[in-house]
C-alpha cells in the first residue's frame, strides 16, 4: 500500500496504458482522479476501480483553462494532490511536407503542452511534502520513424520538461520522470499506419503489456525512488538497445 492517503490524477485514464496505470495506482490504497477527454468514459472508469475512491473529471489536457478546472476538481473531492501522470498522448501522421501549423499545434498540445499545464499546478498545489509528477513520453523521444515529426519531437520535449520539473522541483520536494513505453499492446500500437504498413517494424517478442507501463510508473512516483528525479525510464523489452 505505498500510496494509501495520497492523491493521483492520471491523464488519459480512460484506456490503454492510462487505464492500467489508475488500477495499479488503486490497488496501491491511492485515491485517483481520472482526467479524460470524454467525462462520461472518465466516469466510468473511475467507477470501476476498486479501492480508496476515485472521480472522473472531463479534460481536454491542451486546454489550460480544463486542466485548472480539473486540478480545482481534485482538491475539492480530496482535499491534497500528490501524484500526476502525465499519459493522455495523440499520434497523427504525415509526412514533413504535408503536416500544417495547426497539424502540430494539434499534437504540441496534448502531447506537450498537456504536461506542461499540469505540472504548473503541481508546483501550485502540492503540499509542503512535495510530490511526484511522472510522464508518458516514448522510445520516439529517442528514435523515430517517419512521418511521425510533431509526435516525436512532443515526446522528446517532454523529457526537457521533465528535467526543468526536477531542477525546479528540488527545492519543492517534486520529483520527475519520464518513462518511455516501447511496442505496448493497446489499440495505439495496433493502429498506427507506420505499423500496418511495415514502416516500423515491431517484433512481437518486443510487445509489453500496459500493466508493466503502469508498474514502472508506480515505482517512479513511489518513495522506493525518492533519490530519483529528472531521469528517463525505457521500459520496452530492450528494443531501444540494440540496431
Ligand atoms: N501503445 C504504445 O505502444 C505506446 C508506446 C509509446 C508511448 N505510448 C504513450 O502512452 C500513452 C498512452 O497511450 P495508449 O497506448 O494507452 O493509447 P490510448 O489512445 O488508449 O491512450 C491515450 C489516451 O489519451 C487520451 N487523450 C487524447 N487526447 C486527449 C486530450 N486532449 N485530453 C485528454 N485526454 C486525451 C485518449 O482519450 C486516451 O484515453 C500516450 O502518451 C502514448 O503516446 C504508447
Amino acid at each position: 500500500m505505498r500510496f494509501a492517503g495520497k492523491v493521483v490524477i492520471v491523464t488519459g485514464g480512460a484506456s490503454g496504458i492510462g487505464a492500467a496505470i489508475a488500477g495499479r495506482f488503486a490497488q496501491e490504497g491511492a485515491r485517483l482522479v481520472i482526467a479524460g477527454l470524454h467525462a462520461d468514459a472518465a466516469e466510468a472508469a473511475a467507477a470501476a476501480l476498486p479501492g480508496a475512491g476515485a472521480i472522473g473529471v472531463g479534460c481536454d489536457v491542451g486546454d489550460e483553462v480544463q486542466v485548472e478546472a480539473c486540478v480545482a476538481a481534485t482538491i475539492r473531492a480530496f482535499g491534497r494532490l500528490d501524484v500526476i501522470v502525465n499519459n493522455a498522448g495523440l499520434m497523427t501522421f504525415k509526412t514533413l511536407a504535408e503536416w500544417t501549423g495547426e497539424d502540430w499545434l494539434q499534437v504540441l498540445r496534448v502531447d506537450l503542452l498537456g504536461a506542461a499545464f499540469f505540472t504548473k499546478q503541481a508546483f501550485l498545489h502540492m503540499g509542503e511534502g512535495g510530490g511526484a509528477i511522472v510522464n508518458i513520453a516514448s522510445v520516439h523521444a529517442i528514435a523515430t520513424s517517419a512521418n511521425a515529426a510533431p509526435y516525436a519531437a512532443a515526446k522528446a520535449g517532454l523529457l526537457s520538461l521533465t528535467r526543468t520539473t526536477s531542477i525546479e522541483g528540488r527545492d519543492r520536494k517534486i520529483r520527475a520522470n519520464a518513462v518511455l513505453p516501447g511496442a505496448i499492446d493497446t489499440p495505439m500500437l495496433w493502429d498506427n499506419p507506420n505499423v500496418k504498413s511495415g514502416a516500423e517494424t515491431v517484433d512481437r517478442r518486443d510487445v509489453g503489456t500496459p500493466a508493466q507501463i503502469a508498474s514502472a510508473v508506480a515505482f517512479l512516483a513511489s518513495e522506493d525512488a525518492g533519490f530519483i528525479t529528472g531521469t528517463t525510464l525505457a521500459v520496452d523489452g530492450g528494443r531501444l538497445a540494440k540496431l
